[in-house]
């Protein structure tokens, strides 16, 4: 996105992320969550918060529904909205990391050009980024239907619904494959907090 204002400049303030670490006594990342509609994105985001948040690990999610309720609640669904939301969710997962906290990001993300855009914001700004593939396969999604929604697409009620007539991009690097039709939640959760423990990110 084209920046519009001009004369703007970077302030930099006197506490860092270093300060910030040694406050929260962790590491900071964000976790990106890709993976088709009901794939199972949140339901991992939502147990992996509940185990970081015991460890005395600060997480915080961002989730596509609650996000499409407030911040972006003027996009749809169609390419270039998809991307928008996705670049304006980078920014602030972003943001959160920075502040020092997990930031947990569950978002279709179906295009692989916008989340490798995030990737490369975060890595810029030497913030990590881990990438982590949902994988579900679409017969699996559909038959969990949790609201309902592949039912609506199939039969011609919602347009462009990923999967079913809108592309879905899968990660070829992701840091992390899970796949939700063949693990456990308590697998899934496992796997992730071993990759944070190994980069150092949490004890
Ligand atoms: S995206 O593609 O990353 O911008 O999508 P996201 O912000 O994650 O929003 C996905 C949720 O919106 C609901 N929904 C749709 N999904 C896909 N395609 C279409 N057309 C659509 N319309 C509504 C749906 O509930 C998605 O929720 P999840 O949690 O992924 O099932």
């Amino acid at each position: 996105t084209e920046q519009k204002a001009t004369n703007v400049h970077w302030h930099e303030g006197d506490i860092g992320r270093a300060e910030r670490g040694k406050l929260l006594g962790h590491g900071a990342a964000t976790i990106w969550f890709t993976g088709l509609s009901g794939s199972g994105k949140s339901t991992v985001a939502v147990a992996l918060e509940g185990v970081l948040h015991e460890q005395g690990v600060l997480a915080y999610r961002l989730d596509g529904d609650n996000v499409r309720l407030g911040i972006n609640r003027n996009l749809g669904f169609n390419a270039e909205d998809r991307a928008e939301n996705i670049r304006r969710v980078g920014e602030v997962a972003k943001l959160f990391v920075d502040c020092g906290a997990v930031a947990l990001s569950s978002f279709i993300s179906p295009y692989a050009a916008d989340r490798d855009k995030v990737r490369a914001l975060h890595e810029e700004a030497g913030l990590p980024f881990i990438e982590v593939f949902v994988d579900c396969s679409l017969e699996a999604a559909e038959a969990r239907d949790p609201k309902g929604l592949y039912k609506k697409a199939r039969a011609g009620e919602i347009k462009n619904f990923t999967g079913i007539d809108d592309p879905y991009e899968a990660p070829a690097n992701p840091e992390l494959h899970l796949h939700s039709d063949q693990q456990s939640l308590e697998e899934e959760v496992e796997a992730i907090l071993a990759l944070l423990r190994e980069r150092g990110i949490i004890p």
